[in-house]
């Protein structure tokens, strides 16, 4: 994986001026991830697309992947729990006011016309675990962004990763060793991941994940 992967600066000033929770120096580890895995020639997926700030980064890496490269973000648009009324990351502006629930569809929406980077990604709008009842293909990428508890940190790993190709690369995000630092269950998916012995640590910036798929496994 070339760490030294940097989109145009275009594409910068648009991830940085999307609203997300993805910081600059995690960021660009994805985007070099995302260049690497889109040698495959295979999907994708990030999951938990929220306004679309790290979708910009997967989506020019498949614009400038060789082949034909997809990008497949799934979120059901409803926000996670911490993004609800009341918690911490919660966005009033996010919210719907003729259904009184949260809808970053139509943000997300905006954020990749912006981009001009609406042809290289295919929206999947639901619930992680139905999406993946159905899903039957390979993938080049598995980014785990979505819900932060344990149930939905372990469906979301139980459910894409068999689909990860054999070099692929798994990316998880919000990494916290340390409790103090915040929420365990991607730190769990993490440690999972390299105790299956199917996985070896790429890179690590901050708080996000890099491996790469070495064998089959779970
Ligand atoms: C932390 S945000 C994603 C941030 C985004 N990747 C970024 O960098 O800006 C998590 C997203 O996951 C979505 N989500 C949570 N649980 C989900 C589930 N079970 N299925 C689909 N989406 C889910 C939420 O709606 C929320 O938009």
């Amino acid at each position: 994986m070339d760490v030294a992967a940097r989109p145009a600066p275009e594409v910068v000033a648009a991830f940085e001026a999307a609203k997300g929770f993805m910081p600059a120096d995690e960021g660009m580890a994805l985007y070099a991830a995302a260049r690497d895995a889109a040698r495959l020639g295979l999907p994708l997926l990030e999951i938990g697309t929220y306004c679309g700030r790290s979708t910009i980064l997967l989506a020019d890496a498949a614009r400038r992947a060789d082949g034909d490269v997809t990008v497949l973000t799934l979120d059901h648009h409803r926000g996670s729990e911490e993004q609800q009324p009341g918690w911490e990351y919660h966005d009033p502006s996010l919210v719907d006011p003729e259904v009184g629930l949260m809808d970053t569809l139509p943000f997300f929406r905006r954020t990749l016309h912006a981009a001009g980077l609406e042809e290289y990604v295919v929206a999947l709008v639901g619930r992680s675990p139905r999406a993946a009842s159905v899903w039957g293909g390979r993938l080049g990428l598995v980014f785990v962004d979505g819900g932060h508890t344990d149930e939905h940190a372990r469906a979301d790993y139980e459910g894409w990763v068999p689909h990860l190709a054999e070099g692929g690369l798994l990316v998880i995000h919000d990494v916290f060793p340390d409790p103090a630092d915040g929420g365990q269950a991607p730190h769990r998916i993490h440690r999972r991941a390299l105790e299956s012995g199917a996985f070896a640590e790429e890179c690590a910036v901050r708080s996000l994940r890099v491996l790469r798929r070495t064998g089959p496994g779970l």
